[in-house]
């Protein structure tokens, strides 16, 4: 019964859902865990190239039962819409579940994003404004709405018109806009509700389900460790874990079942939105990184910020997950560079720190200290096997292995399924 958690080592996109689509070949059951629609997972098959923000990445495998476990925070538009994108393309999504204890995202939930970002001022977090921070914020404060609550409209309107009243008075009162009508609000989601109905189920027993026939389940994670809202860069993170501990909670199993946490490292760092990043490049070795590798968030098209990779961090987020193993993504990014450099410590106030601190004022303050590696300068998209990378390369994902204390077991030279090197099993 093993069960494979495919986590987001750094401040996401790391390339989670081309590594969950290639997986999901041999998975019976895939559960997408935690966020909402502030994902963007790109996959590229022989169906298209997709931005999958809701809908898990092995939606495309033709055996696979995919979930919208409880952890995550659904806007039931968006996912209509990404589930009508789906069949256009010819892909079957009969096999997709939504759980129904996962909460839903309201219109006062995308609105409020906005009004809390703007009044933010010069410390606005960057979020996505797709309702994430609102959403989880009602489901911790016992005021959300559940995907479940859909089924039964009666004490959906009870549950509508008492929360809309006290959002409206915020809306109204705190940042001077329209009140929303529970009218309009309760029509479109019970249109919602009746489009989802066939989708919605109790996930946990399908899940439970497929462990007991020994199937594969793959947990597949969203954002990043370091947008966690514990253990991340507080408060420039977002509201829903995304480690592997996130997993079982937002997938509804226990710890015991997990056998692999398979971490999902770029082979450079990017972040997108505020907060800080020790290894950013504001200069023209990471604009040529953000234009080679197109980062432009699949979610907001915003550009992402690049630097080197960051091996402090990497190390706190495989301590904090607990890898067993690591797929190294984007490795042909840097096949033209010169030389590359890979953060190994930091200088805070004068002192040589080697870990990742909790205080975002210090992380601030913190200077990379660089090891400087050769770079190998050939294309590396065509190869299919570990020792056929050129040596520079080789050491490179070494010393990456190293540094991060975390086995390699594969190493995705391109977007297509197939430019992958399988260095070693997962399991
Ligand atoms: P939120 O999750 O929309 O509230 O955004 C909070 C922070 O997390 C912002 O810095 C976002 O840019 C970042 N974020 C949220 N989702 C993703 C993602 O899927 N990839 C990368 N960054 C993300």
């Amino acid at each position: 019964m093993p069960v494979i958690a495919v986590i987001g080592a750094q401040w996401g996109d790391e390339g989670k859902g081309k590594v969950v689509d290639l997986l999901a070949e041999k998975a019976r059951v895939i559960v997408r865990f935690s966020g909402g629609d502030n994902a963007g997972h790109t996959v590229v098959n022989p169906f298209g190239k997709f931005g999958l923000h809701l809908v898990p990445s092995g939606i495309f495998s033709s055996h696979a039962v995919c979930i919208i476990g409880n952890g995550v925070v659904i806007n039931p538009a968006v996912l209509i819409d990404e589930i009508d994108l789906l069949n256009r393309h010819g892909v079957d999504t009969t096999r997709l579940f939504i759980s129904d204890r996962a909460h839903l995202i309201m219109p006062y939930h995308t609105l409020l994003d906005g009004l809390e970002e703007e009044s933010r001022g010069g410390k606005a977090i960057g979020t996505t404004r797709k309702g994430i921070g609102p959403a989880f914020a009602d489901k911790v404060a016992r005021v959300g709405i559940r995907v479940g609550d859909l089924l039964d409209k009666e004490t959906f309107l009870e549950r509508l018109r008492y929360i809309l009243d006290h959002k409206n008075i915020i809306l109204t009162k705190v940042y001077g806009v329209s009140p929303l009508s529970l009218d309009e609000v309760y029509s479109q989601y019970c249109q919602f509700g009746e489009r989802l109905a066939p989708y919605i189920r109790e996930t946990t027993i399908m899940v439970e389900e497929a462990l007991n026939r020994e199937e594969l389940v793959l947990l597949e994670g969203a954002q990043g460790t370091l947008l966690d809202p514990d253990f991340g860069t507080y408060p420039y993170t977002t509201s829903s874990s995304p480690l592997a501990g996130g997993g079982c909670l937002g997938a509804g199993l226990g710890p015991t079942r997990i056998s692999a946490i398979l971490s999902v490292f770029k082979a450079y760092c990017t972040r997108v939105g505020a907060g800080p990043m020790p290894t950013e490049l504001k200069d023209e070795t990471g604009d040529l990184i953000r234009e080679l590798a197109h980062e432009y968030g699949t979610t907001t098209g915003r550009p992402r910020r690049c630097g080197w990779f960051d091996a402090v961090a990497a190390r706190f987020s495989t301590r904090i997950n607990g890898f067993t193993g690591a797929a190294i993504t984007r490795l042909d990014i840097l096949d033209t560079l010169p030389h590359l450099r890979i953060c190994v410590g930091y200088k805070l106030d004068g002192k040589t720190i080697d870990y990742f601190p909790s205080s975002i004022n210090a992380l601030d303050k913190c200077q990379p200290i660089y090891e400087e590696l050769p770079g190998w300068q050939v294309p590396t998209t065509h190869i299919r096997e570990y020792g056929q990378l050129p040596p520079q390369a080789q050491q490179y994902i070494t010393r990456l292995e190293e540094l991060t204390a975390c086995p390699v077991n594969l190493i995705c030279v391109g977007p297509e399924r197939e430019q992958t090197i399988q260095v070693k099993p997962i399991l």
